[in-house]
């Protein structure tokens, strides 16, 4: 029976223990299974390679995601470097120019070393892209393509859209056209979305990713990473990869991933509600200077949005205007935390040029756009006038006039300067 998304969270993967019988999907708390003999195990033989919570949460996101198979890891992270491992030295990817810093730091300072490259490029622009998977012709537009040659080291676009932490939305299909025709895997972090509100396979890609401890988990109590594919060889693969690595999610934190599913649909409606209509407050309140969010109508990748998910979640990012002082502005906060993560049930704000994208070097931070000013914010599902009341006074107290900064404070550091 082919189900709809809403009733595939709850009963989607294993739906319940066929061994006893239970309702929930337990948690198989062991390292290794009894074997019948030699060469004769019941179909388990070590967690590491596989358990059976963890299988049911693999089994769960591969339906979500309408895909064909599914992988759990220790941490988003564990995820990414698990799939990045498909590449060999001499591979180059191409990377979203807004992308989550810890993904930008393993490439940069990790696979780099292995001879794994990356290009940065605004995968928005779907020239930039088609120009970049070029030699001898980056960066151009039109024109001169057709006659440069393809650059053979390229083996995957890996965007993220909307992109952390500028909402930036890239045009899946488009993109995945553009790989294919080119021979390119597309790679595509679904983390802000989760496939309640978009499911890039379905509009091409080849391999998605979440960073399972944001909305999946839902409930900021468990670090967890998935990937899903459709295609057998890519699966084959990443399952050798998987095991060979190591990063595997453990039992316990595979039953509160599931466990948290099984509310995606509904704290996703509330979230995106909640979204909505601070974006529109934000726009409105003559506080800011800039917001992003694809959800509104004046944002550059509203049609995209609409065209390719349900929704345009729940983050939201903005500057507020010059007369305001985004630190003071952090610390004046009462209901909304301050701290690193997105996508639990409590709304929480942070500070990307410091926290999730302090690895990106400053000067290709403030190429992208990603300035000293800029707030992140993840919207929880507290009621939505509580947490503009929220803004609204601390924003209010992050006042320069109110706050009477030393004139020997540098507005940069915070620090004195003499
Ligand atoms: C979009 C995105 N992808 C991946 C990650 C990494 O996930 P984790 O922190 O679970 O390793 C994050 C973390 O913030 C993220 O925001």
């Amino acid at each position: 029976m082919s189900l709809k998304i809403d009733s595939l969270l709850i009963h989607g993967g294993k739906d319940g223990d066929e061994t006893t019988g239970a309702v929930t999907v337990p948690v198989y708390q062991t390292s290794t299974y009894k074997q019948d003999g030699l060469g004769r195990t019941r179909g388990w033989e070590y967690s590491r390679t596989g358990n059976p919570t963890r299988d049911a949460l693999e089994k769960l996101i591969a339906d979500l995601e309408e895909g064909s198979y599914g992988f759990a890891f220790a941490s988003g992270l564990a995820a990414i470097n698990t799939v990045l491992s498909l590449f060999k030295a001499g591979d180059k990817l191409i990377l979203s120019d807004n992308v989550y810093g810890g993904t930008f730091r393993i490439l940069d300072n990790v696979f780099q070393n292995f001879g794994i490259t990356y290009e940065i490029v605004n995968t928005a622009d779907l020239d930039e892209v088609e120009a970049s998977l070029l030699k001898h012709d980056k960066g151009s537009k039109g024109k001169n393509l057709k006659k440069a040659a393809e650059d053979e080291s390229i083996k995957a676009i890996y965007i993220e859209t909307p992109a952390n932490p500028l909402l930036t939305v890239t045009d899946i299909a488009a993109v995945a056209e553009i790989a294919h025709r080119h021979n390119k895997l597309l790679i595509v972090d679904n983390t802000f979305l989760t496939p309640y509100i978009q499911k890039p396979l379905t509009l091409g890609a080849d391999i998605v990713l979440h960073s399972g401890t944001k909305y999946l988990g839902g409930h900021s109590d468990t670090v967890s990473g998935l990937a899903v594919v459709k295609d057998k060889a890519l699966a084959d693969r990443l399952y050798y990869l998987q095991n060979a690595i190591g990063g595997v999610l453990a039992p316990w934190d595979s039953f509160l991933v599931i466990r948290g599913i099984k509310t995606l649909g509904v704290r996703m409606d509330r979230h995106q509600k909640n979204a909505g209509k601070i974006a529109k407050w934000l726009e409105k309140s003559g506080f800011v200077s800039k917001v992003y969010y694809p959800g509104l109508t004046s944002d550059p990748g509203y049609e995209i949005q609409k065209k390719q998910a349900t929704g345009a979640g729940a983050m939201i990012s903005f500057v507020l205007n010059d007369e305001y002082d985004y630190r003071k502005f952090f610390e004046s906060l009462k209901l909304i935390t301050l701290a690193e993560s997105l996508g639990g049930v409590e709304s929480l704000v942070c500070h990307p040029a410091s926290m999730t994208h302090a690895a990106i070097p400053a000067d290709i931070r403030k190429k992208v756009g990603i300035v000293d000013e800029l707030i992140r914010l993840s919207v929880g599902i507290e009621d939505a006038d509580d947490l503009i009341a929220d803004l609204k006074q601390a924003i209010k107290a992050s006042h320069k006039e109110k706050t009477q900064p030393d004139k020997n404070t540098s507005k940069i550091t915070g620090k004195k300067v003499r």
